[in-house]
């Protein structure tokens, strides 16, 4: 049972290819608040895109850009947040998002992202299969430090949606508090 303050903020976190994005859109009107993409948060502030900040100036400083960001919505209330793959396995960015929200991990096996991922070129790690196997496996126990998992293999992205709601509500947020709208 969630113990705190009702949560300002719910947030997605997850492999690539896990929904995060997708479901974040279909989960923000069921709880009433506004979406965000961390990702184009990330965009909007430096002026790049992901692709081009990878390219240009490596991978640190896109985690320095998407620390920021994280840090950046920290005083906005009423977010569903949709978080960058590797956001929640970076300590500084991972306590950012966490502060005044519950964190959802989506859960998707490697077979299920690997099958899901366009090759277009959109997202700098994606890599061979040996790649991507490894890296999931480097950040699966930070994945699950977050307050719920919700297994994110099947279903469309508003029967996942509606999944968390339910989770959420199972766990007092939700119905009644600031998550439900006030
Ligand atoms: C990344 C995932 C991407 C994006 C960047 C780095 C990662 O977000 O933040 O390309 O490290 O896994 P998605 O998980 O939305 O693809």
């Amino acid at each position: 049972m969630w113990t705190g303050p009702p949560p300002e903020r719910i947030v997605l976190v997850g492999f690539m290819g896990a929904g995060k994005t997708s479901v974040g859109r279909a989960l923000a009107p069921l709880v009433g608040f506004r979406f965000l993409d961390l990702d184009e948060r990330v965009e909007a502030r430096t002026g790049r895109s992901v692709a081009g900040i990878f390219k240009e100036q490596g991978e640190a400083a896109f985690r320095v850009a998407e620390r920021e960001a994280a840090q950046s919505i920290q005083s906005e209330p009423r977010l569903v947040v949709a978080a960058g793959g590797g956001a929640f396995a970076e300590a500084a960015t991972r306590e950012a998002l966490s502060q005044g929200a519950v964190t959802v991990w989506l859960r998707c096996p490697l077979e299920v992202v690997l099958a899901r991922l366009p090759a277009d070129g959109r997202r700098p790690l994606l890599g061979s299969r040996e790649i991507m196997r490894d890296l999931l496996a480097r950040r699966e126990e930070s994945y699950g430090l977050a307050d719920v998992a919700v297994d994110a293999r099947a279903g469309s992205p508003a029967e996942v949606a509606s999944r968390i709601a339910d989770v959420l509500r199972g766990r007092g947020i939700g119905k009644g508090d600031r998550a439900a709208g006030r």
